[in-house]
């Protein structure tokens, strides 16, 4: 008689091995492999043969025909912009972000907005209760017909009532909590996630509807290990933002039909979370700075945003400490270390921290400048002045870099109401700012 076949797989990395370790040889885990059952096996193996028997044939490019992508709009026009022009029929989407952030808050929403157009929508919670999801409905004004609740955590039962009606929307509140059948392991685990993901895939291309699925993130950035869904997923949007602030950002960072430039900005209302009314004006205040605080304008993918860097410095006692939220800290303490070089500044004995207000990540180096100015603020002890913007990427050289879209960014700054801007090279267009340029970090303190 054949030796059972066994095979176990890591449930942290998806590593698999046919015997049972202690300590995945892949990722490092312990205690994490987990014994596949004759049914995944014979899946496993069917699938590896499959690909072996079959002849297959490229095609030209030119005699391809281009799928046409059908978009709808979701209502709002913030996650419009984010997802590229609006919900893609078919589509997988997952939505990240920490709990309490408002994934669930924004897709009961736009689950609303659906089904107020005429749209049947299912929303799965495997989090909260039918009732509980109904006092929120109460709270964002979305009770409609056609929308649907069910609050079931079975894969299997959810794919046969997404079967039995005519959906044109599904949400999945959350991937975490489901479970499906097909295999053993607990809910939440890599191996659950991966097979509902791969399944949802499956019947979001086969009934052609979009699927959105939340997902939490641990404190270290992973949705259930190491973001297992991101490349099974046709879209990928992460919430970022301050829990104290009522602004909440989504950002792209995969999207199979469109760009991942754009960022959502949204604010948390009595009654949900709502687009964002103006978005300039928001990330910084109008009143007299205080030391430490220094302005500059970002581009979050075609918008101009002035925000407001604020930094410590302070002088330590034991090891010095450098702190950012926000901001890179390895490129905090490059920064430093080029203060100290460049300006003379003492600052192995002072602790430092930067803070980007509002919940802001600065992913764009154009903010290196200000975070000078901000620095030489606080440790000076001296305001700079509330109408000025810093601008400017600075290089190891200390050498101050121009940023892209400075036109763009001027105008803004113009509107806003700035009347000075310290930027690295004159503007192309004429403008009525008062532009000081600083070509190199010993130039900033002239002109703070
Ligand atoms: P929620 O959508 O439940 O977060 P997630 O699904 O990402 O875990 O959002 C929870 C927070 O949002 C909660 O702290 C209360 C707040 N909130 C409002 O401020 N206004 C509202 O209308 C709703 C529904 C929630
Ligand atoms: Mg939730």
């Amino acid at each position: 008689m054949a030796k059972k076949k066994s095979l176990f797989e890591c449930q942290a990395c998806g590593f698999q091995s046919p015997r049972w370790l202690g300590k995945c040889t892949n990722c490092g885990e312990w205690d994490s492999m987990v014994e596949l059952n004759s049914e995944q096996i014979k899946f496993i193996e069917e699938s590896k043969k499959s690909s072996f028997n079959k002849i297959v044939k490229a095609t030209p490019i030119t005699e391809i025909m281009q799928d046409d992508i059908d978009r709808f709009s979701s209502g709002s026009r913030e996650l419009d912009l984010v997802l590229g022009g609006g919900i893609v029929s078919g589509s997988l989407t997952l939505i990240g972000g920490s709990p309490g952030i408002g994934k669930s808050t924004l897709l009961l929403k736009i689950a609303g907005n659906l089904a107020k157009m005429n749209r049947g929508v299912l929303y799965v919670s495997g989090e909260e209760s039918a009732g509980q999801i109904k006092l929120r409905a109460n709270r964002l004004d979305v009770n409609y017909d056609n929308l649907f609740l069910l609050a079931e955590i079975n894969l299997q039962y959810i794919m046969q009532e997404i079967n039995s009606k005519n959906y044109n929307f599904v949400v999945i509140d959350s991937i975490q909590t489901l479970y499906s059948e097909e295999t053993s392991s607990a809910p939440g685990s890599v191996t659950q996630v991966r097979t509902i993901t791969f399944e949802l895939m499956r019947l979001a291309k086969s009934l052609d509807i979009p699927i959105f699925i939340i997902g939490h993130i641990t404190k270290d950035g992973s949705i259930a290990g190491p973001r297992v869904l991101e490349h099974m997923v046709d879209t990928v949007l992460y919430f970022e933002g301050d829990l104290n602030s009522e602004l909440r950002l989504l950002r792209g960072f995969k999207n199979r039909f469109g760009s991942t430039n754009e960022v959502g900005i949204f604010e948390m209302s009595k009654s949900g979370l709502l687009d964002a009314k103006s978005v300039a004006g928001k990330f910084f205040s109008r009143d007299k700075l205080s030391s430490g605080s220094a302005l500059t304008v970002i581009m979050e993918g075609s918008r101009p945003i002035i925000i407001e860097i604020q930094a410590l410095v302070a002088e330590a006692y034991g090891h010095p400490k450098r702190s950012s939220t926000g901001f890179d800290n390895n490129r905090l303490n490059m920064l430093l270390a080029l203060l100290e070089k460049k300006l003379d500044l003492p600052l192995g004995t002072y602790d430092v921290f930067v803070n980007i207000s509002g919940g802001i990540k600065i992913n764009e180096p154009s903010a290196d400048l200000a975070i000078i100015a901000s620095i030489l603020s606080s440790y000076r002890d001296r305001e700079l002045s509330s109408k000025t913007i810093f601008l400017g990427e600075v290089s190891l050289t200390g050498d101050i870099r121009e940023v892209t879209a400075l036109n763009q960014r001027l105008k803004e700054i113009k509107t806003q109401g700035f009347t000075k801007a310290v930027i690295p090279n004159r503007p192309l267009e004429e403008t009525t700012i008062k532009c000081y340029i600083a070509d190199e970090v010993s130039k900033v303190v002239e002109w703070m």
